[in-house]
């Protein structure tokens, strides 16, 4: 497959490496995707779960589908997708050259998979924030929702972005400038669908980058792709990497 060998060939020289996870990535390890046949989305509607309104209207209701969403992640381990990407940036820094993985995933597998340079777009299942005093903390592995701030003593709720929030500060401007200096960027995993994450594919693209996504499904992105992997991240990051020297 020209196309493949071509994208090997610029991985091993990409200076500048930018790559986005999607839920997709994390599918191997057992936690639900949103949009698939059998995403979340399919059985919890997003409105009653995950927007400040859904919280502010019913917060026990919330906060036991996050206890159960915990739960999932704590019982997952990274799979050789995420241990593949953690390589890929030991391998590009090794050379001297500059590597960022954005996620909109929240359930901390990259991290546990070894990544360092990472920003989680959309905040971390494993951790809360409080509500009254603003300060994030771990949830201990037992908790009764909802937590309570070990500063403050007031509730906290979970630390990751619900539709119509702001980003973490600082997150999507990190992100935005490592695509739009790459010179390889990577997209796996996701539908491609939610903004401003969907926009960093196309902001690689207009700047040059070699743009390769690896998805078993065709995206919105995958016009722009010089090469759709049409695979499982674990499949596509094996076949990327294959034959490194
Ligand atoms: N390997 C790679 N990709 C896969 C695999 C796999 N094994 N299995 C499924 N996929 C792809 C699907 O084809 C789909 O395109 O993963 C993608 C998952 O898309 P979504 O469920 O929409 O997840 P994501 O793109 O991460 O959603 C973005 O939306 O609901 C919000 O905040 C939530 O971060 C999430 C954001």
């Amino acid at each position: 497959m020209e196309g493949l060998a071509e994208a090997r060939k610029r991985l091993a020289q990409a200076q500048r490496v930018a790559v986005l996870t999607g839920a997709g990535i994390s599918k191997p390890s057992g936690i639900p995707t949103f949009r698939d046949a059998e995403g979340l989305w399919k059985n919890f509607n997003p409105l009653d779960y995950a927007t400040p309104e859904a919280y502010a209207r019913d917060p026990e209701r919330v906060w036991a589908w996050y206890a159960w969403r915990i739960q999932k992640v704590r019982e997952a381990k990274p799979n050789p997708a995420h241990h593949a990407l953690a390589e890929l940036e030991r391998r590009v820094l090794a050379r001297g050259g500059s590597f960022l993985l954005v996620t909109q995933n929240v359930d901390g597998l990259h991290a546990r998979a070894g990544s360092q340079n990472l920003v989680e777009l959309h905040g971390n299942l494993l951790r809360a924030r409080c509500e009254a005093c603003g300060k994030r903390f771990p949830l201990p592995e037992a908790f009764t929702p909802p937590p309570l701030c070990p500063a403050c003593g007031q509730r906290a709720r979970p630390d990751v972005v619900w539709f119509g929030e702001l980003l973490p500060e600082g997150a999507w401007e990190k992100a935005e400038k490592a695509f739009a200096e790459a010179d390889f960027a990577l997209v796996v995993g996701t539908s491609a669908e939610v903004e401003p994450a969907a926009s960093l594919g196309r902001i690689a693209f207009a700047s040059g980058a070699y743009l390769v996504e690896v998805n078993p499904e065709p995206t919105p992105l995958t016009p722009l792709a010089h090469l759709s992997l049409r695979t499982g991240a674990v499949e596509g990051m094996e076949a990327l990497l294959a034959g490194w020297s």
